[in-house]
């Protein structure tokens, strides 16, 4: 049988984290075929013939059975997904700022072209979160989705306490483990975790929420001396999202710091881990916890999705049990 050939677009972190996996596992049945990059002259762990500099190319490539899209930009991604899903290509992203934005032309670009597109990466890197609400949870209606979906502010928060480490300093320490963005006030002003929890109530609820209708509260303003607080009462201050249905049938997110005591499982999530908790009409309250950003973790969770995607899985979009048959709408639709 033939190996699945892959299209790689981007060599960072994730691309550069999802290739070591596939070649350490040649029994998937899988060959990286050719990689696009932006940069001719940056300096990278393969030799230059292995990369293309034109990412159309690989969009292009008929020969190419599934495309991974890793690279920073949002615009140029939509463009480039956007361009293989009318192509009716398979195509695996872990863009989070272009899935919160363009959700919807996406989804219709993949029902009108019969492509399949899928994004487990985009949130909370190594964690199965958007399999199991699209999977596994359609059985019944969630009350609610919430974690902490940033490992980048995570790990700052979390060197912060340990070590009273500054704020200055945790945060190069992200930036060289490879966690954060590119432009980390992202990670640090809970832009990257509001995408996140936009993605996760299209799978919760089938509803479209619009980035800029979320608050989202970053940690900039934490001093020690508020982490000094939370640690005297035996608390800590960790960043959650909270996505949730009301009784009036409005879904709502929000992302602000919070006070966390050990009751609560988020409390044990340190570091660049992330967590979420499920919690369901009647399997009740379940908990993940898992790495939510790094090389490898975040390009396991892309590797899964090629696999999905040579096995035919699409998205549902919460078509739930004991639900409206529900499709992707846009909140402000939705009638109370
Ligand atoms: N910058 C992101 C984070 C990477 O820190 O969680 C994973 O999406």
């Amino acid at each position: 049988k033939q190996p699945l050939r892959i299209g790689l677009i981007g060599f960072g972190c994730v691309g550069q984290g999802f290739y070591d996996i596939v070649q350490q596992q040649p029994d998937l049945g899988l060959t990286v075929a050719r990689i696009a990059v932006k940069s001719p002259t940056k300096p990278r762990t393969l030799p230059t013939e292995h990369f293309s500099f034109h990412a159309d190319e690989l969009v292009a490539d008929s020969t190419l059975d599934v495309l991974v899209e890793v690279i920073d930009d949002p615009a140029e991604a939509f463009r480039l997904v956007s361009a293989a899903l009318r192509q009716g290509r398979r195509v695996a992203t872990a863009n989070k700022a272009m899935l919160a934005r363009h959700l919807p032309e996406l989804v219709q670009l993949e029902q009108d072209f019969g492509g399949a597109l899928l994004y487990e990466a985009a949130v909370c890197g190594s964690i199965p979160i958007i399999r199991t609400l699209d999977g596994y949870f359609s059985h019944e209606p969630l009350r609610a989705v919430q974690g902490i979906f940033n490992g980048s502010s995570n790990y700052v928060l979390t060197r912060m306490s340990e070590e009273g480490s500054d704020y200055a300093a945790a945060l190069a320490e992200a930036q060289a483990k490879g966690f954060a963005e590119t432009d980390p006030s992202l990670d640090m002003g809970a832009f990257d975790p509001r995408s996140k929890a936009v993605i996760l109530a299209a799978h919760a609820y089938g509803v479209l929420l619009e980035a800029d209708e979320v608050l989202n509260l970053g940690i900039e303003a934490i001093s020690a001396a508020d982490i000094a607080f939370a640690a005297a009462r035996g608390q800590k201050i960790k960043v959650v999202a909270a996505v949730q249905r009301l009784p009036n049938g409005h879904v709502t997110a929000l992302v602000t710091p919070q006070l966390l005591g050990p009751e609560s499982p988020l409390f044990t999530v340190e570091h660049e881990f992330n967590g979420v908790v499920i919690d369901a009409e009647y399997a009740g309250p379940q908990f993940l916890r898992g790495r939510g950003a790094g090389g490898h973790p975040t390009g396991s969770a892309v590797l899964a999705d090629v696999l999905a995607l040579r096995r035919g899985y699409r998205y549902g979009y919460a078509k739930r049990a004991n639900a409206p048959e529900t499709q992707l709408t846009h909140a402000l639709e939705i009638d109370a």
